[in-house]
């Protein structure tokens, strides 16, 4: 007999930012049990599931009372006896449950830590590590080639560039620990290099350093210093991303830059990242344009070189129906994979299988505000999602995710062999 839900347990626990979020804890009745917390965007999309926060005073109205009370409440009375491999019926139940088209009234929070504690859950009861359970489902892949943080900008770092990511992807690792290595030795040449030119600021969000630099070129120049000064070839061996974040500085077809007040429209945006992409080795670029400028995506997807993967991020906020709508228009040719941003872990999948299904890649990604939990480096296995992005190299939220690979690179069948170079746009370059 199937293992059902005995009770559902919220609690109020606290993110990488020092904010309140939700965790929830899924007791079966054989004994399993099965926890995951909700992260938290700080540059968000408009069509991303909300969170519920209580507003008021405390905690800049970041808190979570209400969100962990309908934990306690209503999801708890309506999940009992639930069978606890039922992911599809139990995440039916929450989005009927909350019944807003964006997860309002019960908060995103509470109901994608609900719907990811199942999936622990269940792999608990049928004894099974997340990633194997999840696997059921899916073929899993090998080991995701991270894409990782070197400096912060945009929303993250109090705009003191516009670009919100300067990353860094291993694109010639031969395996995921060396991808590790090799981002190590870049993240702490730019260490040096920016100490050395008393330009070091601090540590923005999501760990990357956040630099005291003029202009997103400067940027860009320390990066190259940093991955030449690492010894590992720049562009063959350890490539650039860039998440330029733009709906944080633009609207209705016009962008603000941040530090000369400049305002420019989407074809000089354009124009000036084409030139990026001309100039760096940059394989991956996410949100060059802004949530609310598809068309413009779209032909900055047309004009973008072959080898260059442009990612969806606030543009279709892991929905299957904005993938589908974006993947028709041509705008972009990868969805960024975000569970919380639609919710629920079915959801999610749809999302993802509809990004396989029109031919765009896709990566599995944390937020800027994060903690120890790791359940997407076991959707990225799990579910053979070829990248996953969590942020910098340094902070324990983050390195937990990073780690957490280096453990599942012991247990799945490919151990630490990453993705074929066809998984990704730039395998043909
Ligand atoms: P967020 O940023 O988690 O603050 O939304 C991450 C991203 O834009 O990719
Ligand atoms: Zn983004």
């Amino acid at each position: 007999m199937s293992d059902t839900i005995e009770t559902v347990i919220g609690r109020r626990i606290w993110d990488s930012r020092g904010r309140p979020t939700v965790e929830v804890e899924i007791r079966t009745v054989a004994g399993a049990s099965g926890r995951a917390i909700a992260p938290a965007g700080a540059s968000t999309g408009s069509g991303e599931a909300l969170d519920r926060r209580d507003g008021g005073a405390a905690f800049a109205g970041l808190d979570v009372r209400g969100a962990v009370s309908s934990v306690n409440g209503e999801i708890r009375d309506a999940l009992r006896g639930y069978p606890v491999e039922d992911q599809l019926g139990v995440d039916r139940a929450l989005v009927e449950l909350d019944g807003t088209g964006n997860k309002a009234r019960l908060g995103g929070n509470a109901l994608i830590a609900t719907s990811m504690a199942l999936a622990h859950a269940a792999a608990a009861s049928a004894g099974l590590p997340l990633w194997r359970h999840l696997a059921a489902t899916a073929k899993p892949g090998p080991l995701p080639l991270p894409e990782i943080q070197i400096l912060g900008g945009g929303a993250h770092a109090a705009r003191r560039v516009d670009v919100q990511d300067f990353m860094v992807i291993a694109v010639g690792a031969p395996d995921y620990p060396t991808a590790l290595d090799w981002t190590a030795d870049v993240y702490r040449a730019a260490g040096l290099i920016l100490a050395d030119a008393g330009k070091l600021q601090g540590v923005a969000d999501e760990g990357g350093y956040w630099p005291a630099f003029d202009s997103n070129e400067e940027a860009l120049d320390c990066l190259m210093r940093a991955i030449e000064a690492s010894g590992h070839a720049p562009g063959d061996e350890m490539a650039i991303a860039l998440d330029i974040a733009a709906s944080d500085f633009g609207r209705g077809g016009r962008y603000t830059l941040a530090r000369d007040g400049r305002e420019i429209d989407s074809d000089g945006l354009s124009e000036m990242l084409l030139g990026w992409l001309a100039r760096y080795p940059v394989v991956s670029i996410e949100d060059p344009l802004a949530e609310d400028d598809a068309d413009a995506f779209a032909r900055f997807t047309a004009a973008a070189p072959p080898r260059v993967q442009v990612v969806g991020d606030d543009l279709v906020t892991t929905n299957a129906a904005r993938i589908a709508h974006c993947a028709s228009l041509g705008a972009g040719n990868t969805a960024l994979i975000k569970p919380n941003q639609i919710g629920t872990l079915t959801e999610t999948w749809e999302a993802l299988e509809t990004a396989r299904a029109k031919g765009w890649g896709a990566i599995v990604s944390a937020r800027s505000g994060e903690t120890e939990d790791v359940t997407i480096v076991h959707l990225g296995v799990g579910w053979g999602i070829p990248q996953l992005k969590v942020g910098s190299f340094t902070r324990s939220e983050r390195m937990a995710k990073w780690n957490e690979g280096l453990r599942l690179a012991e247990q799945v069948p490919t151990g630490d062999a990453l993705p074929e170079r066809s998984a990704f746009a730039w395998g043909d370059s």
